[in-house]
């Protein structure tokens, strides 16, 4: 049991409700209902394998059919056509942001543009130099090797992967001593291209090794109602623009979310309306699951809660956070924290997590009048 340290904080909860249950309690309450557990959150932005038989048939294979991330669209179009023109490969491309916005989709759209085939594979399923060395000399020429979650790499791979993006080459030493072996291998020209949500834990050597580096943002909810009008299309499911438009404000940014909600959007189209997903049954189906108009879960908001009940809203420390949830730090950092700081909910600072004003008026309490709360801050002002 970790050592919860009330906070006397002049804030709207009475002393009592501090006392009798702790924000782990609290946590624990959530956590062991049926409903909800951090790992099948439908609002996860993480791959998760149900996924697959939804996400696959969606897939753009082409740079018109992709919709949104107009920067990265633009700039890969004209290194893929440059690239073409010259019979080349497309140089190593990393592509990094937060979790769910297709970046396993560009990859394969860029080997559909430049007619190649395309390998996918990630980070912690390289285990060792032999892994990566047998699977670049099976690469065609002109593949692109798809590399999820990069930042994993243990450190021997990625001294492998140095001579393999710089110079189509890999040294290979067997044995040992004086019975040591070296040998070079050339490999098949190729395009790495590598993934991550966390672009600062990539190695500089690493880093520097991508000729193209392109950030992809959330999705605006326009773009996500497009988004989940063409999947709608694709599966065969009546929706319309107020029924994507509500999905989408619902969404988080992320396709993955939404075409995860849609899914379970159209039972209830089916159940209780008359088969169209229109605003209404997009509004009451997502309310029924416990997910508000901003596309907070319950997860969410005990976040948010507990934080204010347990810590006056912060500062509070990330350790103490993932002690009282029982999840990892880096989880609250990856999987929870990167949206509810985007709408400008919780806030960073030196001294910890702050929830600010206006996580407090969404969730209906009371913020505090001491002076020092976070304003609202958003990644678009
Ligand atoms: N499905 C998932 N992401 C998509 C995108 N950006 N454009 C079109 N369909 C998608």
């Amino acid at each position: 049991m970790i050592n919860m340290k009330k906070n006397n904080h002049n804030h709207n909860h009475s002393d009592s409700e501090i006392k009798s249950v702790s924000f782990e309690d609290m946590a624990m309450e959530y956590t062991d209902s049926d409903d909800t557990d951090f790992e099948n959150r439908i609002v996860a932005p993480e791959y998760n394998p149900e996924d697959a038989d939804t996400e696959n048939p969606l897939r753009p294979q082409t740079l018109d059919s992709y919709i949104g991330q107009d920067t990265v669209k633009q700039n890969l179009s004209v290194y893929i056509s440059a690239a073409l023109a010259r019979r080349e490969c497309l140089d190593h491309c990393l592509l990094y942001g937060p979790p769910g916005l297709g970046k396993t989709t560009l990859a394969g759209i860029i080997a559909h543009e430049m007619g190649v085939g395309l390998r996918i594979t990630s980070g912690p399923a390289i285990e060792r130099p032999g892994d990566l060395a047998a699977l670049l000399s099976s690469l065609n020429p002109g593949d692109v090797l798809f590399i999820d979650e990069i930042h994993r790499l243990s450190r021997t791979v990625e001294e492998i992967l140095y001579p393999a993006m710089e110079d189509f080459a890999i040294d290979i030493i067997t044995g040992k001593g004086q019975g040591a072996m070296s040998y070079h291998l050339p490999l098949p020209k190729f395009t790495l291209v590598g993934a991550t949500t966390r672009a600062g834990q990539l190695s500089a050597p690493l880093r520097d090794r991508f000729g193209v580096v392109l950030r992809l943002e959330l999705y605006s909810t326009e773009q996500l109602a497009d988004i989940v009008e063409r999947s709608a299309g694709i599966l065969g499911i009546a929706i319309d623009r107020e029924g994507a438009l509500e999905l989408a404000s619902r969404s988080r940014g992320t396709p993955r979310i939404a075409n995860r909600l849609l899914r379970r959007v159209r039972d209830f189209a089916q159940v209780i309306g008359n088969g169209v997903i229109t605003c209404d049954v997009a509004r009451m189906a997502l309310d029924r699951q416990e997910i508000d108009e901003l596309g907070l879960d319950k997860i969410d908001r005990l976040l948010l809660t507990g934080i204010i009940k347990f810590y006056g809203g912060g500062p509070v420390g990330l350790e103490t956070i993932a002690a009282a949830i029982g999840e990892e730090a880096v989880t609250i950092e990856d999987v929870y924290e990167p949206y509810l700081m985007q709408i400008g909910f919780l806030a960073r600072t030196p001294r910890g997590r702050c929830v600010t004003r206006a996580a407090y008026l969404h969730l209906g309490m009371t913020p505090p009048e001491q002076v020092g709360i976070p304003e609202q801050q958003t990644l678009f002002d």
